[in-house]
């Protein structure tokens, strides 16, 4: 890249799920700025410049290729980058962490603080800093402590852009945002820089779609979006459970209860729980910085929506022990799907992996089968080696099998020939729905056992 042609340096530090695709949009949109995507994974920037891309996502392939060796660029040289940049994204993993303080809930900002003493070391110009990566609210301050602490005389303008994106429509969300969020320090430092970043989403959003705010509202939106998404989600898993009690049916009470304005449709499906890298990390930190400041009610009220994601994971896993008859041991159970969700190879927190996990301890055999997920998969699941098998084909997959569960909503799965499917099963042949997408009615004509999630069996026993 030469320095002279472009109007402004950005780089993005992290090419992952969200840096890759987002600076590939800003890289499309944006052609007088040269977008450079780092990251310490010489694996990933290599893959990012090939045709098979680190992570499935549609539309992503032509996005890239879009602006690649044009103004969108990938590499490993970190101190190279960040020493000719104007603007820095961050957008490194900042997972829950499993040690020490918080283990289990805080954030672990290890990789966070290391950009940020990254940064600094290497800088000789002045920056603004932007948090992409999902953090605690406040934690702008400690990085502006860090960077503006420094003896070269450097000014780092820190801001919060954090990134709604979701799986599976990544490039639809970046593409057509239901708002971009971006907060800064209220100075006249802080509104420059803020004005600057709001200049980078015009070229696309509109305007009354660009929100801006002070710099703690904009890290705490972050978690709180997410918060109240999964809140919705084990809301209508828990009336699931009731509706299996009582006849009711969770499809029939979400589009009721859905078609009120104030409540609306979306994310009402009820499921075997949700999955993903974001929910249940994020739940966990905004859990961890209620109790920091001592509002342990508050904590407790959020800390149940994680609570009932797992409940509704073993509910499941129960439910299919109990109705094939106290024992799936030895007994060949496919999951279908493996992914989180639809559309995408990830499979971070999928609830796949944990009923697999249960299914192996009550000593199934578990078949896998995903048309993404299955590499993801086999890391999952390296420990079981020998125990778990994994097919690319649903029909090779459920050969012999007793039971199949639906994990992941592909599309596919509905067109599936579920007659031919049944004829070469164990027999009695069980279906457990976890997404509620297949046509019970026609499955139990065919001769399956199906249980859904929150709705009545239709059985033959
Ligand atoms: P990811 O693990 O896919 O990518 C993070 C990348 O950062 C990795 O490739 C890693 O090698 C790199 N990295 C770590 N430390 C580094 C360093 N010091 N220098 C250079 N590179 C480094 O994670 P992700 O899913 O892209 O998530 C990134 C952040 O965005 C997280 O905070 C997450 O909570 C948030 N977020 C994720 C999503 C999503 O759908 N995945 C959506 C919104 C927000
Ligand atoms: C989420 C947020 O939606 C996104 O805004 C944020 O930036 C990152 O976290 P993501 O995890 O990629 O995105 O996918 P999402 O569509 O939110 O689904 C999360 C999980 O909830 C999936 O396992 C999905 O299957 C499940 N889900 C979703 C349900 O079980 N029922 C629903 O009605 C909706």
């Amino acid at each position: 890249m030469t320095s002279t042609i472009f109007k402004k340096h950005i780089v993005c530090i992290g090419a992952g799920y969200v840096g890759g695709p987002t600076m590939a949009m800003i890289a499309a949109r944006c052609p007088e700025y040269a977008v450079t995507v780092v990251d310490i994974n010489p694996e990933r920037i290599a893959a990012w410049q090939t045709d098979s891309l680190p992570i499935y996502e549609p539309g992503l392939l032509v996005l890239v290729r879009e602006s690649l060796g044009r103004n969108l660029f990938f590499s490993t040289d970190i101190s190279g980058a960040i020493h000719k940049a104007d603007i820095i994204f961050v957008s490194v993993n900042t997972p829950t962490k499993t040690y020490g303080e918080g283990a289990g809930k805080a954030a672990d900002l290890q990789y966070w603080e290391k950009t940020a003493r990254t940064i600094l070391q290497v800088s000789g110009s002045n920056k603004i800093i932007i948090e992409k990566s999902t953090l605690p609210v406040r934690t702008a301050l400690a990085m502006e402590r860090i960077l503006n602490a420094n003896d070269k005389g450097l000014h780092f303008e820190v801001l919060s852009n954090p990134e709604f994106l979701a799986e599976g429509s990544a490039v639809a969300d970046l593409e057509n945002p239901d708002r971009v969020l971006i907060g800064s320090r209220e100075t006249e430092s802080g509104l420059k820089a803020r004005a600057e970043i709001v200049d980078i989403y015009a070229h696309w959003v509109a305007p009354e779609r660009i929100i801006t705010s002070n710099l703690w509202s904009a890290e705490l939106s972050k978690l709180v979006a997410n918060a109240f998404l999964a809140q919705r989600i084990s809301s209508i898993n828990s009336i699931s459970a009731l509706c299996e009690k009582t006849e009711a049916s969770v499809g029939e009470v979400a589009l009721a209860i859905g078609t009120d304005s104030r409540i609306g449709p979306k994310f009402l499906n009820a499921s075997v729980g949700f999955g993903g890298s974001c929910f249940k990390k994020d739940i966990l930190n905004l859990v961890y910085i209620c109790e920091h400041y001592g509002l342990h009610e508050v904590a407790r009220y959020w800390e149940s929506v994680v609570m009932m994601n797992e409940y509704q994971q073993q509910r499941f896993v129960t439910n299919m022990i109990k109705v094939m008859f106290n024992t799936v041991a030895g007994k060949r159970i496919v999951l279908l799907g493996f992914a989180f969700k639809a559309n995408t190879s990830d499979t971070r927190e999928s609830p796949s992996i944990a009923v697999a996990r249960k299914l192996l301890n009550e000593h199934a055999l578990v078949v896998i089968t995903d048309p993404k997920a299955l590499d993801n998969a086999r890391i999952d699941l390296h420990d079981c080696a020998g125990r778990i098998e994994f097919c690319d084909d649903p029909y090779e997959a459920s050969r012999n099998a007793h039971a199949i569960a639906v994990m992941t909503e592909w599309d596919h799965y509905c067109e599936l020939d579920y007659a031919r499917i049944f004829k070469h099963m164990e027999k009695p042949a069980f279906i457990f729905d976890g997404r509620n997408i297949l046509d019970h009615k026609k499955l139990f004509t065919i001769g399956f056992n199906v249980f859904s999630i929150g709705k009545s069996p239709l059985k033959h026993f």
